[in-house]
């Protein structure tokens, strides 16, 4: 396969994504079982994504546990553009820094780019401002701490940002991001500024920094790992997810602007159900007599995958399904059943967590609790 044959940028992912060859291209690092089990050790708690590889790219997470384990913490960053409802593959990225806060009880910031939305879709700021409003209470439904959480919209906290923008946006010239990002003369010049802002979060406290994100997300930190020691502050650390593909197959990734192929945040037991038996892609065979003889080709199952990777904790139930399922024993529709009732589980937790209690969690991580005073009290200093 060569590079053509699939291209992740933070924006677009073509092609069935090499992993390996990712890792190559981007110069991260994989998550070595070594380190798996290092983090587990100071974690206390393992990890399902990790422990499948889901997520499986880094850079200086060694550093970050490092550090740990000599008694100093770090903190951690991530964010979503609001342009559009919010779907199954968006959701791993606040999942595994939720999980972060939670084991090694540490400050996250998160952001809302609703300047980038603006700028790089063809969206009204009402538009951007509608879907804000209702990821915000989706991310406040994943659970984090609220008195150690800030959640903000570039839009509404840039005065408190604007100075050390500025700062950070001097060490960043034109040929850096065309190279980076593709950005040409067609490119708009607030899009042209934007990465300033997407990086300066890794620089809110002169701790390390921790970013767990989709890959895609990467060109911005390798900028930022360039910088860093040029404004006197660290490197911030990465620990990469896979992205997730489209329902329909394993090239691209799940998006909002194909709400059809994608499992989103706010979809019923019914759709869910509609989606996965009719657009899911199947490795099963054509006719059940051709399954019953060949089996499936799990590689290519999105149920399968999304139930390996995502889903089922106990790994014994993985390697049954897999044995049964790849030797033609199980059907496709019986492994798309166990899907549908795994999401569905997922999503009702999620739905209920949402509706109860999503606003009041919204107002303290952005304005309320101790983290955000204080974040709104202070400039961020660079
Ligand atoms: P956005 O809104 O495209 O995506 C938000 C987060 O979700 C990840 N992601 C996915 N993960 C798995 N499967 C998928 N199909 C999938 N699609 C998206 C992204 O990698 C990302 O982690 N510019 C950013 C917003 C942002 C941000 C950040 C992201 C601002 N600051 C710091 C990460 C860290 C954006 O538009 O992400």
């Amino acid at each position: 396969m060569t590079d053509k044959e699939f291209d992740v940028t933070p924006w677009d992912v073509e092609g069935n994504v090499d992993y390996k060859k990712l890792i190559e291209k981007f110069g991260t690092e994989r998550l070595t079982e070594d380190l798996k089990k290092r983090i587990y050790r100071n974690a206390d708690e393992r990890n399902l994504y990790i422990d499948r590889d889901f997520v499986f790219s880094h850079r200086d997470m060694d550093k970050i546990l490092e550090d740990y384990e000599d008694g100093d913490d770090f903190f951690l960053y991530t964010g979503v553009g609001p342009s559009g409802p919010m779907h199954i593959g968006h959701i791993i990225s606040f999942k595994m820094t939720k999980w972060f806060q939670e084991n090694f009880d540490v400050n996250v910031y998160i952001q809302f780019p609703d300047d980038e939305k603006f700028w790089t879709r063809d969206r009204s700021y009402d538009e951007v401002e509608k879907y804000a409003k209702d990821n915000l209470k989706d991310v406040a439904a994943v659970g984090f701490d609220p008195d150690k959480t800030f959640v903000f919209k570039n839009t509404e906290y840039i005065g408190n940002m604007y100075k050390a923008a500025t700062k950070l946006a001097k060490k960043v010239n034109n040929s850096v991001v065309s190279a980076v990002f593709g950005f040409d003369s067609s490119t708009n010049i607030g899009l042209n500024f934007y990465p300033a802002l997407q990086m300066l979060p890794t620089f809110f406290e002169d701790k390390r920094c921790l970013i767990p994100a989709g890959i895609d997300q990467d060109p911005y930190w390798r900028i930022q790992r360039d910088i860093a020691p040029k404004l006197n502050r660290k490197k911030a650390a990465q620990i990469h997810n896979k992205l997730v593909p489209a329902l329909t197959g394993p090239e691209g990734k799940m998006s909002s602007s194909k709400p059809k192929d994608a499992i989103m945040l706010s979809d019923s037991p019914d759709e869910v159900r509609e989606k996965v038996m009719q657009r899911a892609y199947s490795g099963g065979q054509v006719t059940k007599e051709e399954h019953r003889e060949k089996g499936a080709d799990l590689s290519v199952d999105v149920a399968y995958q999304w139930l390996k990777n995502l889903f089922l904790e106990d790994k014994s139930r993985v390697e049954k399904i897999a044995k049964e399922y790849s030797s033609g024993e199980m059907l496709t529709g019986e492994v798309k059943q166990i899907l549908v009732d795994e999401l569905n589980r997922f999503l009702k937790e999620h739905q209920k967590r949402k509706e109860e209690r999503g606003g009041e969690l919204v107002e303290q991580m952005m304005y309320e609790g101790s983290l955000a005073q204080e974040m709104w009290n202070n400039k961020v200093e660079l």
